[in-house]
């Protein structure tokens, strides 16, 4: 596959695995010659795209409506489509999409210098991922740089799709992960992300190998200011190990996310979610007794198959009852290939899961700004990322260790820098300070 202008534009959608993938796909196709370039510039035009609710599947196909309709008024542009979507549908998308010129799949990443030499229009989806090879990773600048440290999911909830577009979990070895955390401080970056669909389940897959607080405490060891963060952790692989690590690390930010999905035993049940609501209200005691200012986030889906009324106020007081700080919520969405997107009788009609979806959003809004307003009086490091100026001031906008959101007026700290900041005021959404 020739280009003569050789510019590169992805639209990332999804998750951060996602837009990690992106970083890695545009340090491949940098190799051939594919510079960065504006949506509207380029002559490559990818869509990494999600999967895990219609919605997200939608927003892929409009992106790809807009570019067909540019090729057909003429451009010479080439399309492609990659990730969860690209995974689910396959070679469909060439047959759906005439305008499409490559498809590849979550698992053919690294395929890729081999796919852009071949003529025609191409499909590469496989089941097994072709194994990491050794190229430029053109990160997002910024503060934060994201590492993948296992990808995939061997848990299969009912509702969910990304087992099936990421496959079988699978962890990175100790030594690739430290030699990439190396490279990205090297950079210049304040703060590493370690991903994984559930990360705290790495190592899992490799025999007598490190486990998840092994990499924490390694990452920890290594020199310079910077912060390590982590997500999604799956509640019942949260250990003590894990829990002591991020208590005892210098680094390792006070924040988890550990998503519940529902506040009721038999809807749990039936999204083959592995612990009861006894045994996540523990692990997120635990996690809070134990961390000073630690932040416990979660996701609740609203309107799963069969949920009774009963059933979702059991939703609505657990967000009270286990002070959470903060949830992404949505509305259940069936999903192809998945048990509950079977369950065609026990729908939930959509008025109801909008008025649920509603509901939650009240009480997560309420959890939020009560878990801000403890903040109150408080003085925490915030690592500043970004500047904005307003009446003339200077206003700067950073994240405490728990991620809580922190504005304040500054002339003597820049972006990057940590700063002790005093916390005056909460709102719902942030918190305002004064530098001290
Ligand atoms: N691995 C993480 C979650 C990853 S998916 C975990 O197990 O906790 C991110 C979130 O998308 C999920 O937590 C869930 O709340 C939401 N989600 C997944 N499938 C969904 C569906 N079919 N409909 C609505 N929300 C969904
Ligand atoms: Fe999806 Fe469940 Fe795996 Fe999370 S644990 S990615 S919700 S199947
Ligand atoms: Fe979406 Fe795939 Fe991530 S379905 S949430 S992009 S793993």
């Amino acid at each position: 596959m020739e280009s003569k202008n050789k510019k590169l534009y992805i639209e990332t959608l999804g998750c951060q695995m996602n837009k990690s993938d992106s970083e890695r796909i545009k340090g491949i196709m940098s190799h051939f010659g594919y510079i960065d370039a504006d949506e509207n510039d380029a002559d490559f035009l990818i869509v990494n795209t999600c999967s895990i609710r219609k919605l997200s599947e939608d927003k892929a196909y409009s992106k790809l409506g807009n570019w067909g309709a540019r090729k057909k008024a003429g451009e010479d542009i080439k399309i492609g489509i990659c990730g969860c979507v690209a995974q689910q549908e396959k070679e469909n998308l060439l047959k759906k999409f005439p305008y499409i010129d490559l498809v590849f799949g979550t698992h053919n990443i690294y395929e890729l210098p081999e796919l852009l030499k071949q003529e025609g229009r191409i499909c590469a989806i496989t089941n097994t991922p072709v194994s990491e090879k050794k190229f430029e990773i053109i990160r997002t600048k910024g503060i934060n740089a994201w590492l993948p440290v296992t990808e995939g999911c061997n848990n299969f909830c009912t509702y969910c799709v990304v087992p099936y577009t990421r496959g079988r979990e699978r962890s990175r070895s100790l030594d690739n992960i430290i030699k990439e955390a190396k490279e990205i401080l090297s950079k210049g970056y304040k703060e590493i992300t370690l991903l994984g669909q559930n990360v705290d389940s790495y190592g899992k897959d490799l025999k007598n190998g490190p486990d998840f607080g092994d990499v924490l405490y390694e990452l920890d060891k290594l020199e310079g200011d910077f912060r390590i963060r982590f997500t999604t952790s799956y509640p019942t692989d949260i250990t003590d190990k894990v829990i002591n690590t991020v208590k005892n690390g210098k680094k390792i930010c006070e924040c988890f996310h550990i998503p519940m999905q529902s506040g009721n035993d038999r809807i749990l049940k039936m999204m083959n979610r592995r612990y009861n609501v006894e045994e996540y209200s523990k692990i997120v005691k635990k996690v809070q007794n134990e961390i000073e200012n630690v932040t416990v986030t979660s996701d609740f889906i609203a309107g799963f198959p069969s949920e009774t009324e009963e059933e979702f106020q059991d939703t609505i007081k657990m967000i009270k009852e286990l002070s959470l700080d903060y949830a992404n919520t949505a509305a259940y969405s069936p999903r192809p290939n998945t048990p509950a997107g079977k369950m065609t009788d026990k729908f939930i009609p959509d008025d109801i899961k909008k008025r649920r979806l509603f509901e939650l959003n009240e009480a997560i809004k309420e959890a939020t700004f009560n878990s801000n307003k403890k903040y109150e009086g408080k003085i925490l490091e915030v690592l500043i990322e970004k500047e904005n100026f307003k009446d003339n001031k200077r206003i700067l906008e950073g994240r405490l260790r728990n991620n809580k959101v922190v504005h304040f007026e500054s002339n003597r700290y820049n972006i990057g820098d940590f700063a002790a900041v005093k916390l005056n005021r909460a709102s719902t959404w942030c918190l305002f300070g004064e530098e001290i």
